[in-house]
Parts: C-alpha cells; sequence; structure tokens
C-alpha cells in the first residue's frame, strides 16, 4: 500500500516519541513492502508560537491530503497559568477533531501483566482486564453552545439523534469483533441527552442480537471500574464522560505511557497516545514512546494491516519482556533506555524479524 502520513509531533514530549513513532512506522513499512511519505506539520503551542494558530490551515490541509495522521500531544503550561490567554494549544486539538469529523474515539484499556504491579488495584482485580471505551468526540459540551459572563456561565450538552446513532453504531461493530457486549454508559435519570442515547439504543439494539447490550448510568460505570474492570468489553459514552472515563481507564492498567488510541469519523483518521505532552520532561530522553508506537500498531490495523500491527505489538512486548524500558516502568536495578533507546530497540526487533 502507498501511505501519506501527516505528523503532527506538537509540544513537549511530542517531538521526541513522534520521531520514534515514524521511525517503527517506515521499518514496518520496508519489512511488508509499503511505501511510506511524510508530511509534517506544525499544532498547539508550537504553532501558537509561530503562527499564532493552534490549527493552522496548512496544517488541516496536509491532514486532509493524508491517509491518516499520526500525532503526539499539544500542551504548555505558560497557558495553563495564563487565564487570559485567547488562544490556548488545546483549541488546536477541538478545532482538528471537529474539521476532520472525528466523532469515535477509541482507547483501549489493556493491561500488560509485566506492569500490572504498578495498577493502583488489586492484582487479582485487574489481571487480564481488556476493554474498549468508545468516546463520542464531536458534540456534546464540549461544542454545545456556551455563555459566560462575570454572573453566570453555561455549556450546552446537545446532541442529535444522527450523532447519536453513527457512535452507537461504531460501539455495535466493535462488540461484535470482540466479546459481544456492549455497555452504554449515561446518566438518563437526570439528563435529557442521555435519556435520547438510551432511547436510540434501545431502538437500535435488536439489530445486533448477538450482542448483549445493557446500560449503566456513569457514576455507576466510573465506580464498576475500578471494582470489577473485567467486567466490561466495550463501553460506548459522550463526549465529556467519556474523557473523565478514559483517564480512569488508562490509570488502573499501570501506567498511561502505553495507552494509544485512535480517532476516527469522516475524514483523514487520527492515531495518538493517551497522554499528554509532559512539558517538564521535555527534550531530556526519558519520555515513553510506546503509546506512539502502538498507536502506529492501531493505524495499520485500521486499513486492516493486521500482521503489521501484529509485528509492532510483538515487538512492544519483547521490549518489555527484555526489560529494555523508559524509567518510569523500568525494574529496579534495570539498566537507563531513554526514549530513543527503547524506540531503536523495538525498530531492530522489527527489521531482524
Ligand atoms: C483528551 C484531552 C482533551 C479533551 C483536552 C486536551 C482538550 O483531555 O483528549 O482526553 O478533553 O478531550
Ligand atoms: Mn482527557
Amino acid at each position: 500500500m502507498n501511505f501519506k502520513i501527516a505528523v503532527l509531533a506538537g509540544d513537549g514530549i511530542g517531538p521526541e516519541i513522534s520521531e520514534q513513532g515514524v521511525n517503527v512506522m517506515t521499518a514496518v513499512a520496508e519489512k511488508f513492502g509499503h511505501e511510506v511519505t511524510y508530511e509534517y506539520a506544525i499544532c498547539g503551542a508550537d504553532a501558537i508560537d509561530k503562527v499564532g494558530d493552534p490549527f493552522p490551515e496548512e496544517t488541516f490541509e496536509a491532514c486532509m491530503r493524508a491517509d491518516a495522521v499520526l500525532f503526539s500531544a499539544v500542551g504548555d503550561p505558560k497557558f495553563d497559568n495564563d487565564p487570559t490567554a485567547k488562544v490556548r494549544p488545546e483549541q488546536g486539538l477541538l478545532a482538528m477533531r471537529k474539521k476532520l469529523g472525528l466523532y469515535a474515539n477509541v482507547r483501549p484499556v489493556e493491561t500488560f501483566d509485566c506492569l500490572i504491579h504498578k495498577s493502583p488495584l488489586k492484582d487479582e482485580l485487574v489481571r487480564g482486564a481488556d476493554f474498549i471505551c468508545i468516546r463520542e468526540l464531536t458534540g456534546g459540551m464540549y461544542f454545545g453552545e456556551k455563555y459566560q459572563d462575570n454572573e453566570k456561565a453555561y455549556d450546552t450538552n446537545f446532541y442529535s439523534r444522527p450523532e447519536v446513532e453513527r457512535i452507537l453504531r461504531v460501539g455495535y461493530d466493535y462488540a461484535r469483533r470482540r466479546r459481544k457486549h456492549l455497555t452504554v454508559v449515561d446518566k438518563a435519570n437526570v439528563l435529557a441527552s442521555s435519556r435520547l442515547w438510551r432511547q436510540i439504543a434501545k431502538e437500535m439494539a435488536p439489530q445486533y442480537p448477538d450482542v448483549e447490550t445493557d446500560f449503566m448510568y456513569v457514576d455507576n460505570a466510573a465506580m464498576r471500574m475500578i471494582q470489577d474492570p473485567r467486567f466490561f468489553d466495550v463501553m460506548v459514552t459522550e463526549n465529556t464522560f467519556g474523557d473523565i472515563l478514559t483517564d480512569e481507564g488508562s490509570c488502573i492498567t499501570g501506567s498511561m505511557g502505553l495507552l494509544p488510541s485512535a480517532s476516527t469519523g469522516e475524514h483523514t483518521p487520527v492515531f495518538e497516545p493517551i497522554h499528554g505532552s509532559w512539558p517538564q520532561a521535555k527534550g531530556q530522553n526519558i519520555a515513553n514512546p510506546l503509546a506512539q508506537i502502538l498507536s502506529v500498531a492501531m493505524l495499520f490495523e485500521y486499513f486492516n494491516l493486521e500482521a503489521e500491527g501484529r509485528l509492532i505489538r510483538d515487538a512492544v512486548n519483547a521490549s518489555l519482556d527484555a526489560n529494555v524500558r523508559t524509567p518510569e516502568i523500568q525494574v529496579e536495578g534495570g539498566a537507563h533506555y531513554g526514549t530513543r533507546e527503547v524506540g531503536a530497540w523495538i525498530v531492530d526487533y522489527i527489521r531482524r524479524k
């Protein structure tokens, strides 16, 4: 296959992990005879500094020209600490999601046996947990009508039927390919938007008789994820609930540095780590590149290139088994490996296989 990849490295540790993702992509492409060309584009705080816009038109065009976007991270503390800032790096991420129509955010919560001891949960609770959160990404409060003055403010949690139907279909499609269990997470006891979700899900469920559908209030789901994470197979939820639950999901696995994600929808799909830009670690060669590298696996799998994805996953597992790990997951007494060294080891493994 011929791939055109837009590479958006962004801020903080973004450029360092991006480089490793690109190296892995290139190595896998060479191995399987794919042609890849990369087009680099700016976003986030980097783009604000350079052109005053966190998702400039040229970057949008580069994304639209590409088959897939390999995204890293955006965010810079100089904006977090300035409530008067008119434009923020995160707006670039939201603009990208909206302009590319990326309504489905797929965030797998997978555990790695050798890192289970890092989980804040007991080993026996979390071992074997393996579920996917499908988060609606272009609707709800993030994009609904907003208002703010000194006395009052509101955000509107707007959802239309087509928006709900299309994301539930994504949920059902994933459930069908997995353990056939879909949990629709909402707050239908309080919110009108949630009642619409639940009504539409009940209408759709008979079309998927092979999938068991259940409904759970979001507060209960937050609890259940801690008490019994193995209950879940695929969960589907609205934008804000999904934002919160996926942070919870990422920490129960033991390391946020290992979790990739895919955002898909109307235009070019985006593959990115779940973690953020970790500005404090910028330039230190200590950031874990595995979430970015696993995003490349998700990219290949999106194009039904299962063997390519498998090879990357095998390489990542082999690096963990060999204790070729960045400091935050390294075993006691283990050698020091930086971002570049872990990436290089994985590239080498791929070439040798
Ligand atoms: C995420 C992030 C973003 C979100 C922020 C950075 C706007 O937290 O991707 O989960 O809230 O969606
Ligand atoms: Mn978030």
